[in-house]
């Protein structure tokens, strides 16, 4: 039988591994052209390979060390709410598009959590 403190262990290893996974899916869609495309605009520098990086946007490595979880899901989400003069586009509203593309906002909110456990890794 397998004793409480190694299952609590035993949990603990699981969140990582997903969190990991998070990640790795959320660096995915930063890097994507068809989701977040936020190279475009930013540049990551684990991302190299994925090939020309935008600048008009701040460079995205350490972020995770200059913002909280719930920081980083809003400027992925409205960055407008805390920002109203901001330039980066909002990834999780529709607020104000008068021409949208698509009927839904441009991320799911699994496809932000994702990107924010990306931003929160890069320290
Ligand atoms: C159209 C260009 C553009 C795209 C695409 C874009 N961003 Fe941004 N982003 C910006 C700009 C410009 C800023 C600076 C905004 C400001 O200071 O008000 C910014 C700021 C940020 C910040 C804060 C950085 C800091 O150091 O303060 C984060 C985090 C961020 N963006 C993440 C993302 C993610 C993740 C994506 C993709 C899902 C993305 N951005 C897509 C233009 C963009």
């Amino acid at each position: 039988m397998r004793s409480f403190a190694s299952s609590i262990l035993f949990g603990l290893a699981f969140q990582a591994a997903q969190a990991q996974t998070a990640a790795e899916q959320g660096l995915k869609i930063i890097a994507s052209r068809e989701l977040g495309n936020c190279i475009s605009c930013h540049s990551l520098a684990g991302l190299k390979e994925a090939g020309r990086q935008g600048n008009f946007g701040p460079p995205l490595d350490g972020v995770g060390a200059r913002y909280s979880a719930e920081r980083l899901r809003q400027w992925v989400v409205d960055a407008r709410q805390f920002k109203p003069d901001t330039l980066m586009p909002p990834f999780g509203s529709m607020a104000g598009l008068q021409q949208p593309n698509q009927p839904r906002p441009l991320l799911t909110q699994e496809q932000i959590d994702q990107v924010t456990a990306a931003l929160l890794a890069s320290r």
